[in-house]
Parts: C-alpha cells; sequence; structure tokens
C-alpha cells in the first residue's frame, strides 16, 4: 500500500490526476491536499469522493505548520504536487500571489517532505508537475528540449522556474528522490473557463465574444488533459531520481487557426449555419509580454518511458466541447460563483 499526497487535486489537471489514480491503483492511498481558490472545484470529483482510498484536506500551502501537521499525521510515501497559481493573466495583474503558492508554497512542501522523511529518501519520491513556460519561447523553428535553458517571461513562468530550480536544489543538496515534468498547454473537460478553449467554448455556447489577443498569431502545442496524466502516471512511477522529462502533443496551432476550428466544431454541434460563431471573433488589446510560441519536443519521454499521445487534436477538441455542451449544470455553477458552497455542502461534516 502506498500513500500520496497530490496537490491541487480540485484543479483542472490534478482532479483528472486524482481520477486516475484512485480509479488505477485501488491499493493507493490518495489524499488530495487543496486550499480551494477560485481555481479550485470538488465537484470536479464527485465521481471518487466516496471511493474508500480517496481523502480530501483542505490546506493552504502557504501555511507550513498546516503542512507538517498533515505529513506527521500520515506517513507519506510520495509527493505529487500540482497546486500552483496557473493562469499567466492573473500573474500579471498580481505577482505576490504567485510568489507565495508557487515558490514559498513548494518550499514548504519540500521542507516537510526533507524533514519528515529524514532516512527514507531512497523510498520516497517528490514529483513537481511543471510547465514548459519556464524556458521562454521560442521564434518560428525550434522546440524545447529537457536541456533547453530556462528564460521565463512572465510573473507565472518566473514563478513556476523558481520552484522547479528549489526542487532540484533539494534533490541535489540533501539527496531526496525528486523528479520533474515540464509539460505543454492541456485542453479538456473541468478547465475552467478562463482559460482561452473553455473561455471561448463558453462564449461561443453563449454568443458573447471570444476575444483573440494581437493577431492571434501566437502558437501554443495543445495536448489533452488525460494524456497528461497518463504521461504523469508514467513518470512517476518509472522516472530515475532527478530526472525531467518534457510532455507535450506535437500539436503546434496559431491561436486564431484553433479558433476557427473551434467555431466550426460548435457552430456543427449548436446547429447553426457555417460561419455564424466566427462572427464572434473580436481581436483584443495582446497579452503584456506575451510569448510567441511554445513546442515541446517528448522525445526522451516517448523513447525511454514509451509514452505516446493518444488522441488526435480534432477528435480530442470534439469530445471537450461534448462534454462543456452535456455539463451545464458544471459551466453554470462555475461561472455563477455557486461552485465555491460544494465543499460546505458534501465534506464540512464528514
Ligand atoms: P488550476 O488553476 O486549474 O488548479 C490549481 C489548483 O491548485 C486549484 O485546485 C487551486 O485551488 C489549488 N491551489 C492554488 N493555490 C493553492 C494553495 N496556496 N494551496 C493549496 N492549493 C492551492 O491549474 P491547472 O491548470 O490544473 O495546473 C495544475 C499544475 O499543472 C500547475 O502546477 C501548473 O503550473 C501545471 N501546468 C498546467 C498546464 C496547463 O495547461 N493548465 C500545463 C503545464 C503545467
Ligand atoms: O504552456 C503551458 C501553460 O499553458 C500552463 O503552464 C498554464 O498554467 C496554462 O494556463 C497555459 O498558459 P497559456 O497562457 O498558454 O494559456 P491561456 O489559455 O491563458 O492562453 C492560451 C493562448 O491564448 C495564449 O497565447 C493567450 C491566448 N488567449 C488567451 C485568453 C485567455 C487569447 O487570445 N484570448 C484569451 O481570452
Amino acid at each position: 500500500m502506498k500513500k500520496i499526497l497530490i496537490t491541487g487535486g480540485a484543479g483542472f489537471i490534478g482532479s483528472h490526476v486524482v481520477r486516475r489514480f484512485v480509479n488505477t491503483y485501488p491499493n493507493y492511498q490518495i489524499v488530495n491536499l487543496d486550499k480551494l481558490t477560485y481555481a479550485g472545484n470538488l465537484a470536479n470529483l464527485k465521481d471518487v469522493e466516496n471511493q474508500p482510498n480517496y481523502r480530501f484536506v483542505k490546506i493552504d500551502i502557504i501555511d507550513a505548520q498546516a503542512i507538517n501537521e498533515l505529513f506527521a499525521e500520515e506517513n507519506f510515501d510520495a509527493v505529487i504536487h500540482l497546486a500552483a497559481e496557473s493562469h499567466v493573466d492573473r500573474s500579471i495583474v498580481d505577482p505576490t500571489a504567485f510568489v507565495m503558492t508557487n515558490v514559498i508554497g513548494t518550499v514548504n512542501l519540500l521542507n516537510a517532505a526533507r524533514e519528515y522523511w529524514k532516512g527514507a529518501y531512497d523510498q520516497k519520491r517528490f514529483y513537481h508537475v511543471s510547465t514548459d513556460e519556464v524556458y521562454g519561447a521560442l521564434g518560428e523553428t525550434g522546440m524545447f528540449t529537457e536541456t533547453t535553458a530556462y528564460d521565463p517571461h512572465s510573473p507565472y513562468s518566473a514563478s513556476k522556474a523558481s520552484s522547479d530550480h528549489f526542487v532540484r536544489a533539494y534533490h541535489d543538496t540533501y539527496g531526496m528522490d525528486c523528479v520533474i515534468s515540464n509539460c505543454s498547454n492541456n485542453y479538456g473537460s473541468h478547465h475552467f473557463p478562463e482559460k482561452l478553449i473553455p473561455l471561448a467554448i463558453n462564449n461561443i455556447k453563449n454568443n458573447k465574444p471570444v476575444p483573440v489577443y494581437g493577431k492571434g498569431e501566437n502558437v501554443r502545442d495543445w495536448l489533452w488533459v488525460e494524456d497528461h496524466a497518463r504521461a504523469i502516471d508514467v513518470i512517476f512511477h518509472q522516472a530515475k531520481t532527478g530526472e525531467t522529462y518534457n510532455i507535450g502533443g506535437h500539436n503546434e496551432w496559431k491561436n486564431i487557426d484553433l479558433i476557427h476550428l473551434l467555431c466550426k466544431i460548435m457552430d456543427k454541434k449548436l446547429g447553426r449555419k457555417e460561419g455564424e460563431s466566427a462572427e464572434l471573433i473580436t481581436f483584443v488589446t495582446d497579452r503584456a509580454g506575451h510569448d510567441l510560441r511554445y513546442a515541446i519536443d517528448s522525445t526522451k519521454l516517448q523513447k525511454e518511458l514509451d509514452w505516446v499521445p493518444s488522441l488526435q487534436f480534432e477528435e480530442g477538441l470534439e469530445k471537450t466541447v461534448d462534454w462543456y455542451l452535456a455539463n451545464d449544470e458544471w459551466l453554470n455553477n462555475v461561472t455563477s460563483g455557486n461552485y465555491q458552497s460544494y465543499y460546505e455542502k458534501q465534506y464540512k461534516n464528514r
């Protein structure tokens, strides 16, 4: 039996990772730690919340004492750390929140692991889930590999780069078993509708303008979130200590082309005439410091750990649209703010 602490499990990617681990490994005990910020939604995990191998704890990773108490109470075998402030636009408005959670919060978890795992570092694992944004921006050509120098531009990516450095420092200095993965843009179900794809789906559905920054020329490399969760599973179980893996879909799209594809799918699903949804596209002021292009080379992960993405983008995007259209209640609860009372209703008196 393994006891694993997964942080940020109420968020978009975290909820897919928790679901995968709870369902795939009934002999593991999964503790989901989350502060439930605006991005945390326990309804994302409705389907596993009563499983005997799952437990939720509401803790802020900035609170070192609460983290230490949890480590003292639970004899964790591993941490899979996803909790973070994750939205670039918010980091431009309030960088400090990103330093607090992404840097100080990560260091608090590392310190607890360092203290409570003393004498057993070779039997414990600290897995940090990070982003390709730490590598900065690409021009028209090239790809990020695991040896690309860090060159973050936004306060978000600077905070994630810093947390990656701390994780490596704890491996190198104290001999802790740490691994890191850096992934490209995810898409799929349960994605908070402030990010491009779910925001656009919601706006198209409600006949609202779809904001495209600048000229829509920026390129992102999109990966289906369940493929990311599977990569995390593989890396968690098979990576050698100290290793880093890039995870990506080999699936680059200019924002404007992606939005046109999405509009086409939405026209079909909503029974609109072709081109109707695209009329909602509105070019707006560009994001400050907007990285031009991201592209991930995931050859190392494919060759060493035999992972490949399972889903073609067009199919995945259609699946994602279907999920949002079939889950009005989830979307309405998120946009109205009702989702924030889910914890009080379902968990408070457990
Ligand atoms: P998200 O914003 O959807 O979820 C983040 C979760 O962390 C939320 O549940 C939130 O409540 C929780 N959280 C935030 N601050 C906290 C704190 N102080 N204490 C405890 N919990 C806190 O994010 P996501 O998109 O699911 O990303 C998860 C992780 O994956 C992040 O570390 C992010 O940097 C990384 N990542 C994301 C992407 C992507 O495309 N979304 C790609 C690569 C890497
Ligand atoms: O690359 C991985 C990163 O992907 C993760 O580390 C981040 O946590 C995640 O949020 C995501 O960052 P991006 O900034 O790339 O995602 P976002 O959905 O915010 O934006 C995608 C692209 O679309 C980007 O070029 C900005 C643009 N955009 C975004 C929004 C919200 C628009 O044109 N209009 C919008 O309204």
